[in-house]
């Protein structure tokens, strides 16, 4: 069993955050963040929510793969930064698009909650439960940033990435995940805090911390070898690879990947948008392969490499046939 992308699409909310912007609100440079991280720019919501920037993206991955929303049998967001509790992103987008018939529901798997969506899907496939999916990956992660800690803040962007996929008999899905809870630590936002008269702590509200090193060291080493161990179950080799759409969390964590996975310094087969668009966590290998369909550089039949990775620790490598 197998998944065939039949549209893609995205959506950044409006306005455009560049470096300079930020050093007029935390104490940073244009010189740091780009040297540390390559990141240039990022869109900020001033009001677009999480969902939707979903459903702009899901309406055109639907005009794209030219089904009707009724069509769909499943929707799943991946997202750590949803508008509600509940009801869940995936129900809103469903309202929205009048997806009358799919079942929809969120998951949090952050970094790698699209990778992992999709791996959901190929299983209601492979059940016979669904034949044709929405998935998506949306943040807006500046809901959740602490704005007075330079450390996190420059890092994150907003937006959302989706892609209609359907099950098909041929062709090749291979995907290998993982996570470590005992990391967990490493990168958290804490839920909002108790307030009822029965809890005694003095709770606050609470924004993202991260270990950045610990982050760093995590990706770099677990990233090439997810991506090693789907391409072997995959039967897939370097040389039969068109690109590797890697989570844009960082230019140097990308940089290290390909030099792992290829064992040169050429980036030309890891497309990057993060220099415009930051880490926009779940959304950024979708809006990533979004981007890449629509400038042409994938043809059917290619073989490409996606991989997430983020807070958990959670982590996936999928190989697919485009
Ligand atoms: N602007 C200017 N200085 C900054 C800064 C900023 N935005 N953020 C941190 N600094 C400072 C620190 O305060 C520290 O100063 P000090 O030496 O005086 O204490 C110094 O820069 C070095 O900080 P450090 O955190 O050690 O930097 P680093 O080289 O590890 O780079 C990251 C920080 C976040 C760029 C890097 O660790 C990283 O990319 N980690 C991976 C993070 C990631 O990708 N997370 C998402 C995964 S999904």
């Amino acid at each position: 069993m197998a998944l065939k992308i039949l549209g893609t699409g995205s959506a950044l909310p409006e306005k455009i955050v560049t470096n300079d912007d930020l050093a007029q609100v935390v104490d940073t440079s244009d010189e740091w963040i780009r040297s540390r991280t390559g990141i240039e720019a990022r869109h900020l919501s001033t009001g677009e929510t999480t969902t939707e920037l979903s459903v702009r993206a899901s309406r055109l991955a639907l005009e794209m793969a030219g089904v009707d929303a009724e069509t769909i049998d499943l929707i799943i967001v991946g997202t750590v930064s949803p508008d509600t509790y509940f009801p869940s992103t995936a129900c809103c987008v469903q309202a929205a698009i009048g997806a009358v018939n799919a079942v929809a529901f969120d998951i949090n798997a952050a970094c790698s909650g699209f990778m992992f969506g999709m791996e959901i899907a190929a299983s209601y496939f492979s059940k016979g439960s669904a034949k044709r999916a929405l998935i998506i990956g949306a943040e807006v992660l500046s809901r959740v940033m602490d704005w007075t800690d330079r450390g996190t803040c420059v890092l994150f962007g907003d937006g959302a990435g989706a892609a209609i996929v359907e099950s098909r008999e041929d062709g090749l899905w291979e995907l290998v995940q993982g996570s470590d809870g005992a990391k967990g630590e490493a990168l958290i936002c804490k839920n909002r805090p108790i307030q009822n008269p029965y809890y005694k702590e003095a709770d606050k509200v609470d924004y993202t911390h991260m270990d950045g090193q610990a982050v760093f060291k995590f990706a770099v080493r677990t990233v090439p070898a997810a991506i090693k161990q789907a391409m072997e179950k995959a039967g897939v080799e370097d040389g039969d690879v068109k690109y590797y759409l890697l989570h844009q969390a960082n230019i140097r964590i990308i940089e290290s990947v390909a030099k792992r996975l290829t064992g040169g310094d050429s980036l030309e087969k890891f497309p990057t948008i993060l220099q415009k668009c930051g880490n926009i966590s779940a959304g950024s290998v979708p809006i990533l392969l979004d981007y890449a369909n629509r400038e042409g550089m994938l043809s059917e039949g290619d073989k490409i490499v996606m991989a997430g990775f983020g807070a958990g620790l959670t982590w996936a490598a999928a190989v697919m046939e485009f």
